[in-house]
């Protein structure tokens, strides 16, 4: 449980009594240092969490509390190997996925033979394939390569292909299967060739329905346009900690990419799990993704804790979630090929954190994990961002941006990154009633319209934010940008006391959909349900 009965804690809560609402704009003018004293940098990524209402202070107080809850030494367990997902009885180790040396994370439990053996396997799959000699129907080179996963086995390689299109394969397609709904396979299907296509089905338990039933209807699909000479061996590869399982389903066992115990589905993308990424940008490249990752992991586990990227990003949270009552974050990305961004990060931090239940199962006594949201930032000027602005809500916001395009456009860099600049300024700062009533006068206004005017056009600011400016975006540093957050979910994980590697809330829903799926076809099962679930079934069967 989050140690609230502590001194630290009292301590950051009369803090938080003393410095009260104390505006951005004050603590600027306070200290016309703080954006060098409150700013770090990571090789090629900036962090500037100047606009973060606290101060130097704060952060002592905030490191005290990281002593209190036994950071330092969770860090160690978590590198040790020690069996710290203590729900399920596992290591949690993905931090091995992306280590170049072995024993790890000891000579006694060294993962990394099979770390390294399934990465060479997966090289030269992927290298095959993007020389064209991948065969599919017939010898027909492989053109289109569809990864069929949910969650972790669908976020993570996605958002990171999405993040490196510019670096991938020119003519090989690759692309993500994941909903239920037949609307994302049904149009995606009439696009491919099946003598040409490769399913890989990413499933670390081999059992997720929305994934099963997406397999299914691949190999439907392929033995109906190729008829009686379709070798579906051809045509799939899998991921999966079940080969008995997939060899089954019709997977040949050459073809089956291993995945741990040790690695939760949300933290996987660096493992097989990511070998539809590594088809599309190469092995290299996705080498260099593993090496900003290593060299993150090797920061966080051995930097002092103030100089400590993740651990700082972690202790802001903590102090905006638990101290200024921050129920949500949002996450900007001014950068189009970060699209998937926030949906990869609401995964990893909520299904972590998102608990309320401590370690050792007694309640948390404090706020978890905010709701994670978000959305590329310049769109969503356009549409959310008055709320923010004067919805009167406390959102802490991460601004995400590259100091360089992939695709640079004349004029539109520059022109985004001022928006990004802009926004977090203006949520920052505000705009006083005095500022804008001279404004208004300066435009010539009559004073009556200035008055009925002056509520609308004030901006209270004072909305924290913090800026990851990248020095563009490479492989490395977006392992290195991803391996932060990851460690950042940690951090938080241990001032609440709570286990960010188990997800035990995602499976009353998952049985109860089981249950409910045969009274689709047998009415008479409806009655087992509340009426509500009754209603909604009689309606769907009017319809069909
Ligand atoms: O339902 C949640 C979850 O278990 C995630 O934790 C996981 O990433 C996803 O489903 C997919 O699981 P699998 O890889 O076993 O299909």
């Amino acid at each position: 449980m989050t140690n609230t009965a502590s001194r630290a804690w009292s301590a950051l809560t009369a803090h938080h009594q003393k410095l009260g609402k104390k505006h951005l704009r004050d603590l600027f003018a306070d200290d016309p240092g703080r954006a060098a004293s409150l700013s770090l940098s990571f090789e090629d990524i900036l962090y500037d969490f100047s606009k973060q209402r606290l101060t130097p202070e704060t952060f002592d107080l905030l490191f005290k509390l990281a002593e209190t809850s036994s950071l330092a030494a969770g860090i160690q367990r978590m590198f040790n190997g020690e069996r710290i997902n203590v729900s399920e009885g596992r290591s949690v180790l993905h931090v091995a996925l992306r280590h170049s040396s072995a024993p790890f994370p000891s000579a006694q439990m060294d993962v990394m033979p099979d770390v390294l053996s399934t990465r060479k396997r997966m090289a030269e799959f992927a290298e095959h394939l993007r020389a064209g000699q991948g065969q599919g129907h017939h010898g027909a080179a492989i053109r289109d390569v569809v990864n069929i996963g949910i969650g972790g086995s669908d976020l993570g390689p996605k958002m990171v292909n999405q993040a490196l299109r510019a670096i991938a394969h020119p003519a090989l397609g690759v692309h993500y299967v994941s909903n239920l709904d037949g609307a994302q396979m049904a149009p995606l299907l009439q696009t491919l060739d099946p003598r040409s296509t490769l399913f890989i089905v990413v499933s670390k338990t081999f059992t997720t329905q929305e994934t099963m039933l997406n397999a299914t209807t691949a190999r439907n699909w392929l033995t109906a346009n190729l008829g009686d000479e379709v070798n579906l061996e051809h045509h799939f590869a899998t991921v999966s900690s079940k080969p008995e399982r997939a060899a089954a389903f019709g997977i040949s066992p050459e073809r089956v990419f291993p995945i741990w115990d040790w690695v939760g589905g949300r933290y996987s993308l660096w493992s097989a799990v990511g070998l539809s990424l590594m088809i599309a940008i190469g092995p290299h490249a996705f080498d260099e993704l593993l090496r900003g990752a290593e060299r993150m992991d090797e920061h966080f586990r051995t930097a002092p804790l103030a100089r400590n990227l993740p651990v700082v990003m972690g202790l802001i949270g903590i102090w905006n979630t638990n101290f200024l009552g921050a129920a949500s974050n949002a996450v900007l990305p001014y950068n189009e090929s970060l699209k998937y961004l926030p949906s990869f990060l609401q995964q990893l931090e909520m299904e972590s954190n998102g608990k309320s239940v401590g370690v050792t199962g007694g309640p948390v006594g404090s706020e978890t994990c905010p709701i994670v949201w978000g959305e590329l930032g310049n769109n969503g000027q356009h549409a959310f961002f008055q709320l923010l602005h004067q919805g009167g809500r406390l959102i802490p916001c991460d601004f995400i941006a590259s100091a360089r395009s992939d695709y640079p456009l004349p004029g539109h860099q520059e022109a985004l990154l001022s928006n990004c600049f802009a926004q977090s300024s203006a949520l920052a700062f505000g705009k006083s009633e005095d500022e804008v009533r001279e404004s208004l006068e300066k435009e010539l206004v009559p004073a009556q319209q200035i008055a009925e005017l002056l509520p609308h056009r004030v901006f209270a600011g004072n909305q924290p934010s913090s800026t990851l400016l990248l020095k563009s975006l490479t492989p490395a540093t977006l392992g290195a940008l991803v391996a932060l957050y990851e460690h950042k979910v940690f951090v938080q994980g241990a001032i609440w006391g709570i286990n960010s590697f188990d997800q035990w809330g995602v499976e009353l829903g998952k049985a109860v959909a089981s249950r409910i799926l045969p009274a689709f076809a047998d009415p008479s099962l409806a009655a087992a349900f509340d009426s509500s679930t009754q209603a909604l079934l009689a309606y769907c069967r009017k319809q069909s």
